[in-house]
């Protein structure tokens, strides 16, 4: 099987990084991780990039490492997948255009409902029945791509915004690698 060379931008914990990593140690898993990025040089995610010896950068305002620095740094590498995993900054249309190749994004809802932030507390404010995560792909506009897939469970009258975040975040874990499986094949 040839491997996607991919790309990871994270911004905290990593959980979802670090299912990626060990899913992709699998031989027959489609994807590679060549390099990590994260806008947040705090993040305990990148702890995942140093343990696992995968290289990544910090792109902020104090690093001065641009997207168009990394526009080439992707070149270079031969990255042709970029997956975002709680990312929480906005990738330029500018950066989307010019990487022109995948990028498929993780959010927790069942989009097209609760696009943008706060997703926990809104699904509970509007009384949901059923509440999960996406996998889509990410185009110029904020989680608007097209769904790959979708995974849901039922909310409880005792759940609140921690264990909805708990709940969903275990669906993540499944669903961002079947999401690639997918896309992949
Ligand atoms: C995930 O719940 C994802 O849906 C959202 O940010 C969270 C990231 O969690 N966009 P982690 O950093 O992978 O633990």
């Amino acid at each position: 099987m040839v491997k996607k060379n991919t790309c990871v931008f994270i911004s905290g914990k990593g959980t979802n990084l670090k299912k990626l990593i060990l899913n992709s140690r699998s031989y027959v898993f489609p994807i590679n991780i060549k390099l990590i990025i994260s806008n947040n040089d705090k993040a305990e995610g990148l702890n995942f990039a140093k343990k696992y010896s995968i290289p990544y950068y910090v792109i902020n305002k104090k690093t001065r490492f641009s997207e168009r620095l990394l526009l080439n740094e992707l070149k270079n590498k031969k990255i042709s997948l970029i997956l975002l995993a709680g990312y929480m900054k906005i990738l330029s249309k500018r950066f989307i255009k010019n990487f022109g190749k995948t990028i498929l994004n993780i959010h927790p809802s069942l989009l097209p409902k609760f696009k943008g932030l706060n997703t926990f507390a809104r699904v509970l404010k509007a009384k949901e029945k059923k509440t999960g995560c996406t996998v889509h792909h990410v185009s110029e506009k904020l989680d608007n791509g097209k769904i790959i897939l979708r995974k849901s469970f039922y909310i409880n009258n005792n759940d609140d915004q921690v264990s909805l975040k708990k709940k969903t975040q275990l669906l993540e874990y499944t669903a961002f690698s079947e999401a690639l499986i997918k896309v992949l094949k």
